[in-house]
């Protein structure tokens, strides 16, 4: 319902501007010089860091998720102006006064973030609604006809340059958030007409609007210690990259502030390579995204502005697998926090983040500095890499206590980060390398363990097992997708954060699917193949294993959710168990639809007699 419901503003803010011409595709950085040619050195701190934090504070943390008694859906509570449809001048009556900051102590909050091995910091310095935490001194942030005017810092202070100053002192980097639309400004591009009346039929003046931009910017840029990220939000198809008035902030900013990173925003597209940073919102980009520097936002309940019913924490164990993740597929993680209108940061917050710290103090190493995996993936967690060194970061101890590392080359030494004495017992097989993890592992899971070798990591390709229960779960996450017709991995997005990875655009009969399993259990197994059914996704694949085969026909269905379909059964006799070279194999015998639906996983679950 509320992703809907954003989804349609977004609508309506592009709807209000048919009068704008689609934007021609941008060159990086609007093609402006002393951009593209010291980025490697501009990036160096952000490559090393991988864990920052966001924090979103405005006028939104005093409405808490609710307007005029009543709840909104918890997701991106700092859009409630936009949700309840308040016009800005009642909005800011009913919320200035509530907005006290009387908590709020600039170098806790740095402690905190510092505490929990984070290495920099992104603060709204202003959200969608226009106000802002930093005193901006352009007339409309002084004074305006329509809310008194936009700075929000109680009277004598600076909130955002307390922040950026108590980062910095903590030796963080500390850059600012700052949003490209604004709810409030008659210029922008939807201010007016979406949530203010606009009885005298104001045509906004976006000339205006970009000087305005480009005004507040330089404040951000020069009023303050250094600003050393600027991440801007957002953009659409139709205002983009000059819609902003890009070239002239992009030609000063990188005066102004020599080592800047800038995030891809001003450009349409999370994903997009204009800038120096993608930037996914919720959601781990199934493979990573090559040829970038990216970072993910992620929240630790649903919403990134504050709300009092948003009670859906993130767990730990929850939170570290998005963080080392991300990680592991050579992104920066970005975790959120949202305090409330006193600056007080929610307890949970806190004991996510002290937790964090904990594990951090022991197993940073495994985190600063590294790059992504070299493993498709690993069944027991995620693996990162520096330079002579690989980190298994270990999430589910198999049974056996054993870990596969699907790793020809050879391990000099391996031990768990925090207990160097003690080394651990390493064997071969055909798998790769087999590391026994110690018997009770007492201490903060995921428990880490650190592998010295020789040169560069020579991978082999991992072999799905059994699990305890003698199931085999062939996830599109550890599959082989084979050739070049268009067939990919497509995974979660930000309005579905929770819907899991698939093999999709799947469009060509050429393109096919392996994995490589070993069975450790003779005998029947049932097939189930977990898909997504849609209408114009219709056609008919073969299951293959050895000689046996089995079909499955997808017909015209509707449902929006992953399906089990139990497909068949396959005899696994003894011969197949331990055969290196046994495979499940997916054909495409006809695509009548766009193309196959979306297959997430297939499940061999033994028959027992
Ligand atoms: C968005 C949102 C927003 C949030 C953010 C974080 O697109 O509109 O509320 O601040 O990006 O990534």
């Amino acid at each position: 319902m509320n992703i809907i419901k954003k989804i349609s503003l977004i609508g309506i803010l592009a709807a209000t501007s048919l009068s704008t011409k689609a934007q021609e595709a941008s060159l990086p950085y609007e093609g402006v010089a002393g951009w593209e040619e010291t980025k490697d050195k501009r990036m160096e701190w952000f490559r090393e860091a991988r864990f920052g934090m966001f924090i979103h504070w405005g006028l939104y943390s005093a409405a808490a998720g609710s307007w005029d008694g009543k709840q909104y859906p918890q997701h991106y509570a700092e859009w409630i102006q936009a949700w309840a449809k308040v016009p800005s001048k009642p909005y800011a009556e009913v919320l200035k006064p509530k907005f006290t900051a009387s908590k709020f102590n600039a170098d806790e909050w740095a402690k905190l973030a510092d505490d929990a091995g984070m290495k920099y910091m992104i603060i709204t310095s202003r959200h969608h609604e226009g106000f802002s935490i930093f005193n901006s001194k352009q007339p409309f942030a002084l004074n305006n006809d329509i809310t008194g005017g936009t700075n929000i810092s109680p009277d004598g202070r600076d909130l955002y340059g307390e922040i950026i100053t108590a980062f910095h002192k903590k030796g963080l980097k500390a850059g600012a958030y700052y949003s490209l639309l604004d709810w409030q400004h008659p210029d922008s591009y939807e201010g007016v007409s979406y949530l203010n009346s606009n009885p005298t039929g104001y045509q906004p003046n976006h000339e205006s609007y970009k000087n305005f931009l480009y005004e507040q910017v330089k404040e951000l840029a020069t009023n303050y210690d250094a600003l050393d990220v600027l991440w801007l939000d957002f953009s659409s198809k139709k205002h983009q990259g000059e819609s902003w008035g890009t070239k002239r902030i992009l030609k000063d900013l990188i005066k102004w502030q020599p080592n800047i990173l800038v995030n891809n925003r001003f450009w349409d597209g999370l994903e997009n390579k204009n800038g120096d940073i993608g930037t996914p919102e919720k959601y781990i980009p199934p493979t990573g995204l090559p040829g970038m520097d990216w970072e993910v936002s992620h929240t630790m309940n649903e919403s990134y502005g504050y709300s009092a019913h948003d009670k859906n924490w993130k767990s730990f164990d929850k939170t570290m697998r998005l963080f080392i993740e991300t990680v592991s597929k050579g992104g920066n993680f970005l975790l959120n926090v949202g305090p409330d209108a006193e600056g007080a940061i929610p307890d949970e917050a806190k004991k996510l983040l002290k937790d964090i710290g904990t594990w951090m103090s022991v197993n940073s190493e495994a985190i600063y500095g590294t790059t992504a995996s070299p493993f498709q993936t690993v069944d027991w967690g995620y693996s990162t890499q520096k330079k002579g060194k690989l980190y298994f970061h270990v999430f589910d101890i198999p049974a056996d206590g054993n870990i596969t590392v699907p790793l020809s080359s050879a391990i000099k030494q391996a031990h768990i980060l925090g207990a160097p004495k003690q080394k651990l017992q390493i064997d071969s097989d055909l798998a790769g390398k087999i590391i026994q993890l110690p018997e009770g592992f007492g201490g903060q899971m995921p428990l880490v363990i650190v592998a010295d070798i020789e040169g560069e990591p020579q991978v082999i390709q991992s072999q799905v097992q059994s699990q305890k229960d003698g199931r085999i779960v062939l996830t599109a996450n550890n599959a082989q997708l084979v050739g070049n017709n268009g067939i990919k991995l497509i995974g979660a997005t930000t309005h579905n954060p929770n819907r899991p990875n698939a093999v999709g655009s799947w469009t060509n009969k050429n393109d096919h699917v392996i994995w490589d399993i070993k069975i450790q259990r003779p005998g029947q197994y049932e097939v189930i193949l977990n898909y997504l059914p849609n209408e114009k996704h219709t056609g008919t694949i073969t299951i293959k294993m050895g000689s046996q085969t089995l079909n499955q026909v997808f017909s015209t269905e509707t449902g929006n959710s992953f399906t089990d379909k139990k497909v068949g059964y396959f005899e696994v006799t003894q011969q197949d168990i331990g055969d290196a070279a046994l495979q499940i194999q997916l054909h495409a015998d006809n695509i009548q639809g766009e193309a196959l639906p979306e297959i997430s996983s297939i499940t061999l679950i033994p028959v027992s007699k």
